[in-house]
């Protein structure tokens, strides 16, 4: 059997996501049974200082020989890194993947990609133009659930999709967690409010069922119509909000497919995770395919047929195991001892595309990810939801 390549990984910023992916992307990847590539660290940046940098390093049990950096623009001209991840509020984005891809470097960036389509369409371009790797991390569609949830649909088991129900919301009380209006859910400055940050979730689900899983020669993007409810302290942000989608498709494929995808910082499907509802239907004529909560990393299932057949099935995120003393999480929930958080797929992912000299992602390629900017775009126009003009613009540098 050949040697693993490893890929050499460069960290920029130092925040939660930051820390749970670090800790997923060093967990050996043999522990989920991927044996061509292996995982390192080589370093991290801090916008903030050096130490925090190091501390970051530290706390995610990195290398002891990977590089602490007091600036982003240091860690770009590192010559050591293959592939830049970037966890910065999505409002930063735009200028962090420009400043990495202007350097040369391939970045899978966190989502929401950019603000808007204009944003996202430029860093393809660049990255086209430099001939590197860019993807937009969202990680579910890496899930070997969503692999499953694919292959369902399009062996044709549950008939042609007629209509998809996705929310991913969480019922928090907003003035009470955010209530300096500050954080990055609800600061304008930051990009803030629930589309961007969950809805993306949920349009990611209707896309990978009614979008991805269609011929790539017939996909046609949806028509949208949305409403959408100003959060009260800070105006610029969305606290609810919801779409209507129809998705045109020939009459052979089934006609035209409806979606409604719903997200929220106030109300939500997942009350207490004993209450199992499934925040996810997929619905075609012969049964349904439901996907329970959190949608950004279930790990449940059911196919309820209509001859009575149910089959659900359980999809525990691999890692080391009891034993190990590993432990990750986001924000203040904890994984059981041993569990990964499931980063590691789209980090698998975007190392065997470098590997294999692929510049794009296997389940959501550039366009799709524009696509779904662009429907954001649409939701936010209708909804009458603008952010700075700074944090909008296409004009590279802006001072942040
Ligand atoms: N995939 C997922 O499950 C998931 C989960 C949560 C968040 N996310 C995404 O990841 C990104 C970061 O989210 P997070 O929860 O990690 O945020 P966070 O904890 O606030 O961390 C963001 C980091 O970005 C850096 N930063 C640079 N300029 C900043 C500024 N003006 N304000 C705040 N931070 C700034 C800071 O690191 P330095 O000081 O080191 O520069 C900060 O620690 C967002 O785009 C979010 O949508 C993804």
């Amino acid at each position: 059997m050949s040697t693993p390549k490893t890929i050499r990984w460069g960290i920029l910023a130092t925040g939660g996501i930051a820390q749970t992916f670090t800790k997923d992307l060093l967990v050996d990847p043999t522990t989920r049974g991927v044996k061509h590539i292996k995982h390192t660290v080589v370093a991290a940046a801090s916008s903030s200082s050096k130490s925090r940098a190091e501390q970051f390093l530290k706390d995610t049990g990195s290398p002891s020989d990977a590089k602490a950096y007091g600036s982003y623009e240091e860690l770009v001209k590192d010559g050591n890194i293959d592939v830049i991840y970037i966890a910065t509020p999505h409002s930063h984005h735009y200028q962090n993947a420009m400043l990495c891809l202007d350097a040369g470097k391939n970045v899978l960036c966190e989502k929401a990609f950019t603000v808007n389509a204009a944003q996202t369409r430029a860093l393809a371009d660049k990255a086209k133009e430099k001939n590197l790797f860019l993807m937009e991390a969202v990680w579910t569609r890496y899930f070997p659930l969503s692999i499953y949830v694919r292959g369902l649909i399009t062996s044709g088991r549950i008939g042609p999709v007629g209509r998809v129900f996705a929310d991913n919301s969480i019922a928090m009380n907003p003035e009470e967690s955010f209530s300096d209006g500050k954080h990055r859910m609800v600061n304008p400055d930051l990009a803030g409010g629930a589309l961007l940050d969950l809805g993306i979730y949920s349009l990611t689900w209707v896309f990978q069922t009614l979008y991805h899983t269609q011929p790539k020669d017939t996909r046609q993007p949806p028509k949208v119509v949305a409403a959408l409810k100003s959060y009260g302290p800070t105006q610029a942000a969305d606290e609810t909000t919801t779409m209507v989608l129809s998705f045109p498709r020939s009459a052979e494929a089934g006609g035209e497919a409806h979606a409604i995808a719903t997200t929220s910082l106030r109300v939500a499907t997942l009350y207490h995770e004993d209450g199992e509802v499934p925040g996810i239907r997929i619905q075609g004529p012969k049964g349904e395919i439901q996907v329970f909560p959190p949608a950004f990393r279930p790990t449940h299932t059911r196919l309820v047929m209509k001859d009575g057949t149910i089959e659900d099935k359980h999809w525990p995120q691999p890692g080391p195991g009891k034993g190990s003393n590993f432990k990750n999480g986001f924000g203040g929930a904890q994984n059981p001892e041993g569990e990964g958080h499931g980063m590691f797929w789209e980090a698998d992912e975007a190392a065997t595309a470098i590997v294999e000299g692929r510049k794009e992602g296997k389940y959501e390629g550039l366009a799709e990810s524009i696509l779904i900017m662009e429907v954001m775009d649409e939701v936010r126009k209708q909804g009458g939801l603008v952010y700075p003009e700074k944090i909008e613009t296409t004009k590279y540098p802006t001072q942040l």
